[in-house]
């Protein structure tokens, strides 16, 4: 990557607006590469004006949400609201599909709502904007739960539960959320060796076969295992 000075000499033109407020938010908040794919995305949004929230599958310490936050900000989206779903218990048992790589370990990734917060917090995050909504998703996203909330549509979805039965569910609830243009990262598409028949690469592929009006546009890669796609519905 180049050193940031090199960018120096494209940011007194116009033509180069966009890329030089990404350079200035990286320069104010010292931005790590989830970071960056976070301000490319929330770029994104900003530009095509989707509406809608972010919702985010697996919160754990706040790392990921203090991220979508942080760039929902820096492009001015002043109505997002930010959705945490999360077991706050760490990871079910692994059983099934899963369970063929010993990747993941039950109980891994416990936190409590409380510490969620307060990681939040820290970060800077007015958690006036956040919910959350405890449980295991098997149990907590239902129809009953998407009428009690607020969102209409989703601009970005963040899957970050690492396991395809984890994976299902969310998929499943999401379905009602998907707009034309609705950004999905997948945080795990590359673990269980980025095998199809695994984790969120095999939960997806099911998914699209259930709901033929939906299709997704490979968007940008990030970190070592994710991969993030741009979502289309046939109206
Ligand atoms: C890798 S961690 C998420 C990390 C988080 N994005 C961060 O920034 O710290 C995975 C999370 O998914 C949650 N999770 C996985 N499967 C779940 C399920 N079936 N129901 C509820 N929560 C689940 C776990 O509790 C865990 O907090």
């Amino acid at each position: 990557m180049a050193p940031l000075g090199f960018f120096d000499r494209f940011t007194n033109d116009d033509k180069f607006s966009t890329l030089r407020c990404i350079i200035d938010n990286i320069k104010r908040l010292g931005v790590d590469e989830f970071g960056s794919i976070m301000l490319k995305v929330f770029e994104y949004a900003s530009e095509m004006k989707l509406k809608g929230d972010y919702l985010e599958f697996g919160c754990f310490g706040g790392y990921t949400m203090t991220w979508a936050y942080k760039a929902a900000k820096a492009f001015g989206m002043k109505d997002i609201k930010f959705y945490g779903f999360d077991s706050f218990e760490g990871l079910p048992e692994i059983k099934g599909v899963d369970a063929e790589y010993p990747e993941f370990k039950g109980g891994e990734f416990c936190s409590t709502e409380k510490q969620f917060y307060k990681d939040l917090k820290r970060g800077g995050v007015d958690i006036s904007r956040v919910v959350t909504i405890p449980g295991w998703y098997d149990g907590t996203l239902s129809d009953e739960l998407s009428e009690r909330l607020a969102v209409k549509e989703a601009a970005v979805i963040l899957v970050d539960c690492d396991l395809y039965c984890s994976t299902v569910p969310v998929l499943e609830f999401i379905t009602k959320y998907i707009a034309d243009g609705t950004v999905i990262l997948f945080d795990d598409w590359n673990c269980f060796r980025s095998s199809p028949e695994h984790g969120e690469q095999r939960a997806v592929r099911e998914w699209l076969e259930r709901y033929k009006d939906i299709t997704m546009t490979k968007y940008l890669p990030f970190e070592a295992f994710g991969q993030s796609f741009i979502a289309h519905r046939k109206s």
